[in-house]
């Protein structure tokens, strides 16, 4: 199973142009550890996937590479009068690869709720845009000794019908990315964080969608010192990461340590 590491750019950086050099370079760097392993002749490159703001997305600022490109977030009717949205045809058409869904800030400031969520991972199979499914638990619930539950609940309704709408091992992966791990520098110890990825497994397969097979990422608070671990050590199948995405260097670094 090849790794998967994202970045989530959130709503950074403020220009094209600034885009473009972070983009660039980690373009760049992805094809030099590409290199490298294909030198050592063993091992499965990581799959890198940028998830930059939709404004971005077109091919002109990115071009074809070497790094796969995503969305941040889809709406799930196809057209009409949905002023300010964007549809999975529209996200596909710019050559985007991959869609984030359920995003935990886009649970608590634009009211997303699972059913809404659920919608939009179907409309994004169903035009053929691969799903990263983000669940997590929030501080309280986690001090509540509810992650389990919540965990449980975000995918049974998430998830709900999606084998019957083209769900597949390869269009689909699930980052478990704890509320207050996001941007806190407070990220998940290794222990706890393997410990949940294999209850997500086990809840995975109870959903009847494959759970042994479907890649299991971790996010919050990733950076080149703790990344390694949660491969290695977690079991993580690959890394979502906000903040030190935005840093080419520091991505590249979060990259080779998955190496
Ligand atoms: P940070 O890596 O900045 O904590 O963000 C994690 C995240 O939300 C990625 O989707």
């Amino acid at each position: 199973m090849k790794n998967l590491i994202i970045a989530n750019w959130k709503m950074n950086p403020s220009s094209q142009a600034e885009a473009k050099v972070i983009f660039d370079a980690i373009r760049e760097g992805v094809k030099g550890i590409n290199a490298a392993a294909s030198a050592r002749g063993f091992g499965e490159p990581t799959e890198v996937v940028v998830c930059p703001p939709a404004v971005y997305l077109y091919a002109s600022v990115f071009g074809e590479g070497v790094v796969s490109m995503g969305a941040q977030n889809v709406y799930f009717e196809d057209k009409g009068a949905f002023t300010g949205e964007i549809s999975a045809e529209m996200i596909k058409d710019l050559g985007a690869e991959y869609v984030i869904i359920g995003h935990s800030e886009r649970r608590k400031y634009f009211g997303e709720t699972d059913e809404v969520i659920n919608k939009k991972i179907i409309r994004a199979l169903e035009v053929g845009l691969k799903v990263i499914f983000c669940i997590g638990e929030t501080q309280e619930e986690h001090d509540a000794g509810k992650k389990n539950e919540v965990l449980d609940r975000q995918i049974k309704l998430g998830l709900a019908s999606v084998s019957d709408f083209g769900f597949s091992a390869s269009n689909f992966a699930v980052a478990y990315e704890p509320v207050w791990a996001i941007g806190t520098g407070n990220n998940c110890g290794v222990g706890e964080t393997k410990q949940t990825l294999s209850y997500i497994k086990s809840l995975l397969t109870l959903s009847g969608v494959e759970g042994q097979e479907v890649r299991i990422l971790y996010g919050g608070s990733v950076k080149s010192e703790n990344s390694g671990a949660y491969i290695k050590e977690a079991g993580a199948n690959g890394l979502l990461v906000g903040g030190a995405s935005l840093n080419a260097e520091e991505f590249i670094k979060i990259l080779e340590s998955a190496e």
